[in-house]
């Protein structure tokens, strides 16, 4: 079967279950789910219960697709994402934005645990996304080109939208939170990087450096989509604190997801 005709199966399983229009797609990270909870009248999937849906591993991820409104805005939002570590092809990583886009989404909100490699940055910050590096070693777009999805050599000189970012600051700015801002680097984990590669991952202009969300929004901006990137700072990066544990990542997230989730919230609605 074709990943084409794979999305259109998942589709049509999913408007059969009460999924119909689509704007916004939410993919959350690691510690970040619990956002979909607020989502009013939802309907919850568990993802495998949806055909060609891959299943997620990871400690602090739920693994369900949960569909409603929020913030008045109709969201389809990925309670766990998947990833390139776990052993899924980039296909599997990238499925979601796609039945996203099939479904009608018009943008992807994108969030993600991370770790500083910015010096002014500290555990707990939130940090607008406004350019990314690919540092996966690889491209989900490697391949035949499915002219349908989009272009063979899409444009990525805006794929974080700038008129998303200028809205997510002058909402930053109405609350009282201090937005960083950055560029997010992106490789393949599942290791933390080493003190050596977080200098390397400096000169080259990260600000901070994670191992999600590039895949994601290569194919969103591929099929079109917008995006806005909210990444939570959960710890420096190695070498700028004495050891790295996923325990203080969770830590982390639990203790900013209510300003995260407020913030969040509160730019969807100006979206
Ligand atoms: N590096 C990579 N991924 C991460 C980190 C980190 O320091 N923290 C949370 N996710």
């Amino acid at each position: 079967m074709s990943l084409l005709e794979k999305i259109q199966a998942t589709k049509q399983y999913l408007v059969a279950q009460g999924i119909g229009e689509v704007e916004f797609g939410l993919i959350l990270g690691s510690g970040l789910g619990e956002l979909a909870d607020e989502i009013q009248d939802a309907v919850k999937i568990p993802y495998h219960e949806i055909p060609y849906f891959p299943v997620s591993t990871v400690v602090g991820h739920a693994g369900m697709l949960v569909y409603g409104t929020l913030s008045g805005k109709k969201v389809l939002a990925l309670q766990g994402r998947f990833h390139f570590y776990e052993g899924n092809s980039m296909e599997v990583v990238t499925y979601p934005v796609r039945v996203m886009k099939a479904l009608g989404a018009h943008s992807i909100v994108v969030t993600n645990a991370c770790g500083g490699v910015n010096e002014n940055f500290v555990p707990g910050d939130l940090m607008l996304i406004d350019d990314q590096i690919n540092f996966t070693g690889t491209n989900p777009l490697i391949g035949e080109n499915i002219e349908a999805f989009g272009p063979r050599f899409p444009d990525m000189s805006d794929a974080y939208t700038k008129e998303y970012r200028d809205i997510a600051h002058v909402v930053a700015e109405k609350i009282s939170l201090d937005l960083k801002d950055g560029v997010y680097m992106g490789f393949s984990g599942p290791t933390y990087e080493t003190p050596a590669e977080v200098r390397m991952a400096r000169i080259l202009g990260a600000d901070a450096v994670g191992m999600s969300t590039v895949p994601e929004v290569i194919v969103a901006v591929h099929s079109g989509m917008k995006v806005l990137g909210i990444s939570c700072i959960t710890n420096l990066a190695a070498g700028m604190q004495s050891s790295l544990n996923h325990a203080e990542v969770v830590e982390t997230t639990e203790r900013v997801k209510e300003s995260f989730k407020t913030f969040v919230k509160a730019v969807l609605e100006k979206l």
